[in-house]
C-alpha cells in the first residue's frame, strides 16, 4: 500500500503483510502490518523501520515522498525484527543519519548488525530531539514488551508513535481505526487489540498502568496513537488507552471458559454437562478444544473470561500434551485476577487433574477445589455431577467477580 499522510508532512510508510497466518507462533488470521513513519521537516526523521522481507515496500513508500538519502535521523523506538531488521537497507540508502534508540536497544541490534560505522545515539525518557518545527520527545518503557522498548512523542503533530503497544495484527487497506470500523467493525478492532494485549502483554499489566500515568503526567496530548501494527487511532485514541486500563486493572467478562483436549471423547462428554451447569447460573461459556484451536486464540478466550475451566484426560500418569503445553504458555504470562477449575477423564491412577492444580498453584491462581474426574467414559451420574460441578465453579466466579 502506498504511503498515507497521517497528519501534515508526517507519513505512514509501511507495509502491509496480507499473507502471514503464523506471527511467530501466534495465529494472525487477518494478517498484520509493519507500520513505520517518515517525518517531513527540517531534518527529515524516520521513525522505525519494518520486518526484513518488507524493506523494498518501505523504501518505495519513503522514495515517493523524499529520496531515502535525506533521511538525517532514525528513531528505534523497538528492537524486535519485525521492526528493525531492515535498518541496514535503510542505512545503506542513508549512511549519515544517526540512529536514536535506548540504550538496552544499542546494546541488542549490536547483536543483529555491526555499528561501528554508524552514527548510534542512546537516548532516555525525558530526552528530546529538535528536528526543526518539531522537537520529538523520548520516554522509555522497558519490558512493554521488550527491555529496549520506548515511544516516541511529537508534541508540534499530538502523536504518539507506541511501537507494539496499541497494537493489532491485522492486515487492512484500512490504515485508521474510524475507517476499519467502517469497512469492517468496532468489534472486530476491538478483538483484535484483546488478542494482541492477551498474548504479549499479559505480563506487563503493572508496567502498563505505570506508564500511561507517566505519559498523562507529562501532559502529552494525544490526537493520534501510532502503533507499530495495525490500524493507527485518530478517531478514537482514548478508547485504546481505556481498553489497555481495563485490562490491566484486570477487566474480564463475568464468563467461564472451557478449555480441554481429549483423545476418545470421555473428557469432552464432561464438558457439555459442564457447560450446561454453567448456562444455569445465567453465565456465558465459550468452549474451546485444544487441538482444534490455534494456541493464540485459546490464550485470548482465557483471557476475556473471569473463570476457566481445563480439562484433560490423563496419558501415561500426566496431563494430555496439548493441555499441559497450553498451562505452560500460560504460566508465562503470569495471568492474573482469574479463576480456575479443572476436570478429566482418566483410566486408572489418574494424574491429569491433580497436575492442572499444581500449574494453578504455581501460576498463583485462584482455584476451586477439588476437580472434578471420572474413570473412562461418564455416566449418566457422573453427567449430573459434571452438571453440579459447572454449577457451583459458576457460583464461585459470580461470587470472585463482584471483587472487580
Ligand atoms: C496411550 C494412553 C495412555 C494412558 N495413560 C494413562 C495413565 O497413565 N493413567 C490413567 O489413569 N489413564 C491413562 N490412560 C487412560 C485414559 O486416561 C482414559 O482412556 C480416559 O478415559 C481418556 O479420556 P478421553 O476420552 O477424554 O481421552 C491412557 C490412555 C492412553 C490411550
Ligand atoms: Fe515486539
Ligand atoms: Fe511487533
Amino acid at each position: 500500500m502506498k504511503a498515507v499522510e497521517i497528519k501534515q508532512g508526517v507519513f505512514w510508510v509501511g507495509a502491509v503483510d496480507w499473507a502471514v497466518r503464523d506471527f511467530h507462533g501466534y495465529e494472525t488470521p487477518r494478517g498484520t502490518t509493519y507500520n513505520n513513519f517518515l517525518i517531513m521537516d527540517e531534518e527529515i526523521t524516520l521513525i522505525d523501520t519494518v520486518k526484513y522481507d518488507f524493506a523494498d515496500l518501505t523504501i518505495k513508500n519513503i522514495a515517493g515522498i523524499v529520496d531515502p538519502a535525506r533521511i538525517k535521523n532514525i528513531i528505534i523506538n523497538h528492537i524486535e525484527n519485525d521492526h528493525a531488521s531492515s535498518l541496514d537497507r535503510i542505512m545503506a540508502l542513508a549512511p549519515q543519519a544517526t540512529i536514536y534508540i535506548s540504550d538496552k536497544g544499542r546494546k541488542g541490534i549490536e547483536r543483529f548488525f555491526d555499528l561501528s560505522n554508524w552514527n548510534v545515539k542512546s537516548v532516555k525518557t525525558g530526552d528530546t530531539l529538535c528536528i526543526g518545527a518539531r522537537t520529538l520527545e523520548f520516554l522509555e518503557t522497558p519490558m512493554l514488551h521488550w527491555p529496549d522498548s520506548m515511544v516516541t512523542y511529537s508534541r508540534h503533530d499530538r502523536i504518539l508513535f507506541t511501537q507494539d503497544a496499541f497494537g493489532q495484527h491485522v492486515a487492512s487497506a484500512s490504515r485508521f481505526d474510524d475507517e476499519f470500523e467502517k469497512s469492517d467493525s468496532a468489534a472486530e478492532l476491538e478483538d483484535a487489540v484483546v488478542d494482541y494485549y492477551a498474548n504479549i502483554l499479559m505480563p506487563f499489566g503493572q508496567m502498563i498502568k505505570t506508564k500511561i500515568a507517566e505519559i498523562q503526567a507529562k501532559g502529552f496530548d494525544i490526537d493520534i496513537i501510532a502503533p507499530d501494527h495495525g490500524l493507527i487511532w485518530r478517531a478514537n485514541p482514548g478508547k485504546v488507552l481505556s481498553m489497555y486500563m481495563d485490562m490491566a486493572n484486570g477487566k474480564a467478562n463475568e464468563s467461564v471458559a472451557i478449555i480441554y483436549d481429549t483423545m476418545w471423547q470421555s473428557t469432552e462428554k464432561m464438558a457439555v454437562p459442564i457447560a450446561e451447569g454453567i448456562r444455569a447460573e445465567g453465565l456465558d461459556c465459550r468452549v474451546v478444544k485444544l487441538r482444534a484451536t490455534p494456541m493464540s486464540v485459546a490464550i485470548k478466550e482465557f483471557w476475556k473470561s473471569r473463570g476457566a475451566l481445563i480439562g484433560s484426560p490423563t496419558l501415561n500418569n500426566i496431563l494430555y500434551p496439548s493441555v499441559a503445553e497450553f498451562l505452560t504458555h500460560l504460566r508465562g504470562l503470569r495471568p492474573k485476577n482469574r479463576i480456575v477449575g479443572a476436570f478429566g477423564s482418566y483410566g486408572w491412577g489418574g494424574g491429569a487433574v491433580r497436575d492442572a492444580y499444581e500449574e494453578f498453584k504455581k501460576m498463583g491462581l485462584q482455584a476451586v477445589e477439588p476437580g472434578f474426574q471420572i474413570p473412562y467414559r461418564p455416566s449418566r451420574a457422573d453427567e449430573e455431577g459434571a452438571f453440579e460441578f459447572g454449577r457451583n465453579f459458576a457460583r464461585q466466579v459470580i461470587e470472585y467477580h463482584k471483587g472487580f
